[in-house]
């Protein structure tokens, strides 16, 4: 039996400053609320006991997912009173834990899209030894994460703060958000204050002589940080490039739920979904965006990389690209509204109201 705990609060859990009223954990991607890919991702590598470790949103989650044994998993949840931090969290669940003091237990950020091998991760901790196993993946541009170098047998060697000048960047790897703990570990993260795991309990760790050990995996990996990343990771999901069987039907150029419309000459292309109830009219094109519930896309809108709210409504001809409609907004007919454009849920931008091109 292997378990984990999936951090699922903080500050940054209702998506702001998204529009849409849902929590992030709860925003469909793919089709399903986005944790279900990473309940069920999990489930496929072994896990099954996760404990939910959320600040203020168990309300949301029980509901949906109640024991968890349609996902074959035994769920519990425990909120905190006032956010404790990452390395808070996963102490004030410490007493839920079925493990022994030398077993391993999986900690999963609750924001992350990645196709890493969970199996590999536990495997890589079971034969280094490690007290604290962390999946690295490596970034292009380092510049926004705190950097986790490794010698050459993978161990970490420092956690170093985002780098601010070249010479800091010693490494292209960072902290992919997914550890393994010997419990034991878990038990000395002091209890019942803030606590972060990256800033204190990791450093605490080396700088005891601790063993953390790192496993550079560089599978598909994406931080659904902002709404635009969102919406990238489910029309990812729906591609089949971020790989979790929790999505509803087969993997290809788009989704579309049961009881959505779609007019018959409408385009759905690149992971594109559209949510049930929601309606797609003639000749809309639609690419790597989510349709939520209930939305209505009029004919002759076309819509690229954005997220439509639920029960929203786009107008015709109106063009957007990379752009976030709130739930039960309304933007009329021949807008067009760019990257970056967020519009609040329940607004209504009028018909020709905002336009980028120029007026020929
Ligand atoms: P610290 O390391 O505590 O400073 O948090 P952070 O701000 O570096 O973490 P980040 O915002 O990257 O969040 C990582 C994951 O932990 C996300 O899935 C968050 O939902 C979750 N998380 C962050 N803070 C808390 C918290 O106070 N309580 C709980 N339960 N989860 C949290």
């Amino acid at each position: 039996m292997t378990e984990a705990i999936l951090l699922v609060g903080g500050r940054g859990t209702r998506l702001r400053p998204l529009t849409v009223h849902t929590p992030k954990p709860m925003l469909p991607a793919a089709g399903v609320p986005f944790l279900t890919h990473q309940l069920a991702r999990a489930r496929a590598a072994g896990v099954d006991h996760i404990v939910l470790a959320t600040s203020y949103l168990a309300e949301v989650f029980e509901p949906y997912f109640g024991d968890g044994s349609s996902l074959g998993l035994h769920l519990e949840y425990v909120t905190e009173e006032e956010p404790l931090g990452t390395g808070g969290a996963i102490r004030n669940v410490a007493g839920r834990l079925h493990s022994g003091p030398e077993q391993p237990v999986l900690v999963f950020n609750g924001d992350i899209l990645t196709g890493l091998d969970i199996r590999a991760l536990v495997r890589t901790h079971e034969t280094t030894g490690a007290d604290v196993s962390l999946h690295l993946t490596r970034v292009t541009d380092p510049r926004a994460y705190g950097l986790v170098p490794t010698d050459a047998t993978g161990r970490v060697t420092a956690f170093l703060e985002k780098p601010q000048t070249p010479e800091e960047i010693v490494t292209d790897q960072i902290n992919a958000g997914a550890y393994v703990f010997r419990r034991s570990v878990i038990d000395t993260i002091p209890a019942g204050r803030p606590v972060s795991v990256e800033r204190e309990t990791f450093p605490g760790l080396l700088a005891a002589g601790a063993h953390l050990q790192g496993m550079v995996d560089s599978t598909y990996w994406l931080d659904l940080g902002t709404p635009a990343a969102f919406v990238r990771g489910s029309a990812d999901l729906v591609l089949g490039r971020a790989p979790s069987p929790a999505v509803p039907g087969r993997c290809g150029d788009r989704l579309v739920l049961p009881t959505a419309e779609v007019a018959t000459d409408a385009k759905l292309t690149g992971g594109t979904v559209v949510g049930e109830g929601a309606c797609v009219g003639e000749g809309a094109r639609i690419s790597g965006s989510t349709v939520l519930s209930g939305a209505v896309v009029e004919p002759g809108a076309v819509i690229t990389d954005s997220m439509i709210g639920a029960h929203s409504r786009v107008g015709r001809r109106t063009i957007l690209t990379g752009a976030v409609i709130g739930d039960g907004a309304s933007v009329g007919p021949d807008n067009e509204l760019r990257e970056g454009t967020r519009i609040w849920c329940d607004a209504h931008i009028p018909a020709g109201a905002v336009r980028f091109s120029s007026d020929e």
